[in-house]
């Protein structure tokens, strides 16, 4: 499903942190977003992702316009078609990598039997099963954020939106997290968007999109 956003703008007090964004992103496809420091590369996710609504403009996913639904609508929107990874640790930490991976498929109420395999196959995959019964403060970062690509592709949405999903950690770990993210995201068919401000990580996309304050650079 393709992922639209038109004329899109949003003003905090007196910063107009999104003027008029434009972007679409294709069914399957891995788009990097960058973007100086405050050009509103964040606050373009949020919108997208329904956390933030728009001051004007219109999101659409598919054919169905998302950006005005009211707020239990676009709650259970991102629960079944969006995934996201965060910079630092968004995991639960009360909760094993095991359950914080399996969290969004219980909130789907998916069969328990088909979450459990589900999960752990995702852990297999990322090679943090050894680890899938620790919390997330008892392993590495990169651990963590492997857990958290996991977390993010178990439910097979839609769109990954991942802010910095490499921003906290070494070029090694970094590689091993993006290799994830891209590789089970293409395997499954959800499309990415990646905020980075680090060409080697935007060289994983297809397509890069640069921001400045607050619109999408021709
Ligand atoms: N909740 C908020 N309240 C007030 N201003 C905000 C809020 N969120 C963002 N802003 C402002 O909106 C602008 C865009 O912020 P945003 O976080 O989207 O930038 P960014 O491109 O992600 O920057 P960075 O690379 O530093 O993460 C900035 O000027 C920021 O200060
Ligand atoms: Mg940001």
């Amino acid at each position: 499903m393709t992922l639209l956003a038109r004329e899109v703008g949003i003003r905090f007090g007196a910063t107009d942190a999104l003027r008029g964004a434009d972007i679409e992103i294709g069914e399957g496809e891995l788009v990097a977003v960058m973007g100086p420091s405050g050009s509103g590369k964040s606050t373009l996710l949020h919108v997208l992702a329904g956390i933030l609504r728009p001051d004007r403009g219109e999101i659409r996913l598919g054919d169905r316009r998302i950006d005005n639904l009211a707020d239990g609508a676009r709650s259970s929107l991102r629960l079944t078609s969006f995934g996201f990874v965060l910079q630092f640790g968004d995991l639960v930490p009360e909760l094993s990598l095991r359950e914080n991976v399996e969290l969004p498929l219980r909130l789907l109420k998916v069969r328990r039997s088909e979450t459990r395999a589900r999960a752990a196959a995702l852990l297999r995959e990322l090679e943090v099963e050894e680890f899938a019964d620790r919390r997330p403060g008892e392993v590495s970062g990169g651990q963590a954020q492997r857990a958290a690509v996991a977390r993010a592709l178990v439910h097979r949405p839609a769109v990954v939106f991942a802010d910095e999903p490499t921003g906290a950690l070494d070029s090694v770990a970094g590689e091993l997290v993006l290799d994830a993210l891209t590789g089970l995201a293409r395997q499954q068919g959800s499309a990415v968007v990646m905020v980075t401000h680090e060409a080697r990580v935007a060289a994983y996309a297809d397509r890069t999109v640069f921001l400045r304050d607050g619109q999408v650079a021709a």
